[in-house]
């Protein structure tokens, strides 16, 4: 199920809650829920204060139920910009044309911005208090962002690829700074406000090789 179905229309609240329920059935809760171990065991009760999985010094004015939500929005996030990631080192070993050279170098430029993104997406969640994905496996499951294996396009549909990638993180950042707001997490507001203007730079980018006729 997809977030972000029309390019110009919103996210709203009540999408993103279905989009994660059906990634995460009550059944088979991700690991890292607060409250759970890295194992996914429960944790035993816990107090007011912050026993157990909660970090004990994360006495940060956010309670649980607060900080629960962003940490969702924070892996959903991760697992996508784990795969624009993969998908940008692809496009640098398998670009083919006349211009090889400027974009074999140029999304060289491009994955190595989006590995500091996918570094600092994974570490607001820990600072959160809650787990960061940490599997391909798991990457691959909550992405929203697509990878099609086997096929290789040219040069043209490449940027293409990426430009509508990027503009769909956009769109979806705009409602999960929303999210942060709600739930005054003023901190991942700002994070992801500063993560929505990296890829609204790097869609620009994008954007401009494609006026290009050449390509
Ligand atoms: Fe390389």
């Amino acid at each position: 199920m997809g977030t972000t179905s029309g390019r110009d229309e919103p996210v709203s609240e009540e999408i993103i809650d279905a989009t994660l329920a059906d990634s995460f059935p009550a059944s088979d809760p991700p690991f890292w829920t607060l409250g759970r171990d890295r194992y996914g065991r429960q944790e035993p009760a816990k107090s007011n204060d912050t026993e157990g999985f909660t970090m004990k010094n994360a006495n940060i004015g956010l309670s649980d139920e607060q900080r629960t939500p962003v940490v969702k929005i924070l892996n959903m996030l991760l697992s996508d910009e784990y795969v624009l990631y993969t998908k940008t080192r692809n496009y640098h070993w398998n670009v083919l044309g006349p211009q090889f050279n400027d974009l074999h170098k140029f999304f060289e430029e491009q994955y190595t911005e989006l590995n500091v993104v996918v570094d600092d997406v994974a570490e607001r969640a820990r600072a959160l208090g809650g787990w960061a994905f940490g599997t391909l496996q798991e990457f691959v499951q909550h992405a929203r962002l697509k990878e099609v294996p086997g096929q290789y396009p040219n040069a043209r549909d490449m940027i293409a690829n990426l430009l509508a990638d990027h503009e769909t993180l956009v769109r979806q950042l705009r409602a999960d700074l929303e999210t942060a707001e709600k739930h005054h997490d003023m901190g991942t507001n700002d994070f992801l406000t500063g993560l929505m203007e990296k890829h609204e730079k790097m869609a620009w980018m994008l954007r401009s090789f494609l006026q290009a006729e050449s390509v």
